[in-house]
């Protein structure tokens, strides 16, 4: 019935550092499901970022409770999110202007409804993850950005005489 010793370890330790994450920031599971909420409410209904993920997900619960999963694994290092984002958002259209709408609209709902302490903890590793898949992206496109480069698609194709 009982798990190998290294597994109670490695269960006791992850326990331990979820509580000290929880203790240093305040951020719960309660606080994450009302900010993933909120955020999505305010995706949804952006013309800039709603139309991205309108055209992709059908079932909004099953993204909702994905997402709860991601940040509680990404703020408080439970463990509980084992999905890999990044092939999810290659073939996406989307450029550093979306990037940095969501990152806005993510902000926004951060420090609106979480405490200080706790939005900045949030958004700080919401501004890395969204660095690295705006890396990938370009990448996936055939950009290799320089440090601190953004990945901007070029426009409309112009031709002469138009
Ligand atoms: C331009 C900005 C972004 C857009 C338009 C976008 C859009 C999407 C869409 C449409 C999906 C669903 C894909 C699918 O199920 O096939 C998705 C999944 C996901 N997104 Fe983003 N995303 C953006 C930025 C971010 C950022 C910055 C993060 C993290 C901080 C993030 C975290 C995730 C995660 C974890 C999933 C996967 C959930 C799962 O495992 O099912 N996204 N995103």
């Amino acid at each position: 019935m009982s798990e190998a010793p290294d597994h109670q370890d490695a269960a006791a330790r992850r326990s331990a550092m979820v509580e000290q994450m929880q203790a240093e920031t305040g951020i719960d599971e309660a606080m994450i499901a009302r900010l993933v909420d909120g955020f999505y409410e305010r995706v949804r209904a952006d013309p800039v970022i709603g139309p991205v993920f309108n055209d992709r997900i059908t079932a909004w619960e099953p993204h909702l409770q994905q997402m709860r999963l991601f940040w509680s694994s990404v703020a408080l290092m439970s463990g509980a999110y084992h999905g890999r984002p990044m092939p999810k958002h290659l073939p996406l259209p989307v450029d550093a202007r979306h990037f940095d709408r969501w990152l806005e609209l993510f902000e926004a709902t951060a420090r609106e409804r979480c405490p200080p302490l706790a939005a900045e903890h949030f958004i700080e590793r919401a501004q890395r993850i969204a660095e690295s898949l705006e890396l990938g992206i370009a990448g996936a496109n055939g950009v290799l950005l320089a440090k601190g480069e953004r990945y901007v698609r070029p426009t409309e194709a112009w031709s002469p005489g138009e």
